[in-house]
C-alpha cells in the first residue's frame, strides 16, 4: 500500500498531511527517508519523526445471502462471479469464511479477522451449520435415519447430526439438516452416500445466526454483539 495511506490508516494524520510530512523527510521506512508514492507492506518498519507507527488493520465483518451462481474465492480462474463483487465498495480486504459450493446459497461469513475464521472452521470446534436442503424423489424416515446415523463419504464416516423433513410433495421433501462438520460438499455427498440427489441447497443458520431480513444476494455488517456471539460459539 502506498505510504500516505498506511500512516492515514495508522491515524498520524489525513493522507494529503502525511504527504507534507514526507516532503518534509519525517518519514521513514526500514530507516531510509521515504519518497512521495513509495509502497510499504507490514513488514516494514516506518517511523515519523524517529516514532514507530503501528498499523492496525481495523476488523470488519460481513453476513451475505450468497446467491447460487457465485463462487466463494477472492479471484476465479474460470471467471465465474465472485461473492466479493456483493460486497459493497467500501468493505476492507475480507474474505470468506469456510465455501458454499458455486450452486449453494445462503449465508456466508466474510471477514478479515483470522482468529474468527478460524474459530469457525476449525473441525474441532463442531460449529453447528443448518441447511435446507431439497430432495429429488423425496425421501421417508428411515433413509433420513441413515444420514442422521452418518454415512461414508470420501472414505470416512461422518458424525451424527440433526435432520427433519419440513415439506414434502410427490416429487421432492425438504429437508432441515444440522451438522457440525464442514468437508467438501458435505451435505450433497451425505445424501448421494444413500442414492438421493440434492436439487437445491440452502445454508440458513450458522449456530443461532440466521439470514433473516437479508434478501438473496444482500449483505451487511454483522453488529457487535452478533460477532461476539460467534466468537463464542
Ligand atoms: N454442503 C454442501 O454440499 N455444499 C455446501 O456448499 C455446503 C455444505
Amino acid at each position: 500500500m502506498r505510504i500516505n495511506k498506511y500512516l492515514a490508516e495508522c491515524g498520524v494524520a489525513s493522507r494529503r498531511n502525511c504527504d507534507k510530512m514526507i516532503e518534509d523527510g519525517l518519514v521513514k521506512v526500514n530507516g531510509k527517508t521515504c519518497t512521495l508514492g513509495q509502497e510499504v507492506s507490514d513488514k516494514d518498519h516506518v517511523t515519523v519523526n524517529g516514532k514507530s507507527v503501528v498499523h492496525v488493520v481495523k476488523k470488519e465483518y460481513y453476513i451475505m445471502n450468497k446467491p447460487k451462481g457465485y463462487v466463494c474465492t477472492v479471484s476465479d480462474d474460470k471467471d465465474r462471479k465472485t461473492v466479493m463483487e456483493l460486497l459493497p465498495k467500501s468493505a476492507g480486504r475480507v474474505f470468506p469464511v469456510g465455501r458454499l459450493d458455486y450452486d449453494t446459497e445462503g449465508l456466508l461469513i466474510l471477514t478479515n479477522d483470522g482468529d474468527l475464521t478460524l474459530r469457525l472452521t476449525h473441525p474441532r470446534n463442531e460449529i453447528p451449520k443448518t441447511y435446507m436442503a431439497k430432495i429429488e424423489g423425496g425421501i421417508d424416515e428411515k433413509e433420513l435415519d441413515k444420514v442422521r446415523a452418518g454415512v461414508e463419504i470420501d472414505g470416512k464416516k461422518t458424525k451424527r447430526c440433526s435432520a427433519h423433513i419440513v415439506e414434502t410433495d410427490k416429487n421432492y421433501a425438504k429437508v432441515v439438516l444440522t451438522i457440525t462438520e464442514g468437508r467438501n460438499r458435505q451435505v450433497r455427498k451425505m445424501f448421494e452416500a444413500i442414492g438421493k440427489n440434492v436439487a437445491f441447497l440452502k445454508r440458513i443458520k450458522i449456530g443461532d445466526l440466521s439470514l433473516r431480513g437479508l434478501d438473496r444476494g444482500a449483505c451487511r455488517r454483522l453488529t457487535d454483539s452478533e460477532v461476539e456471539y460467534l466468537k463464542f460459539l
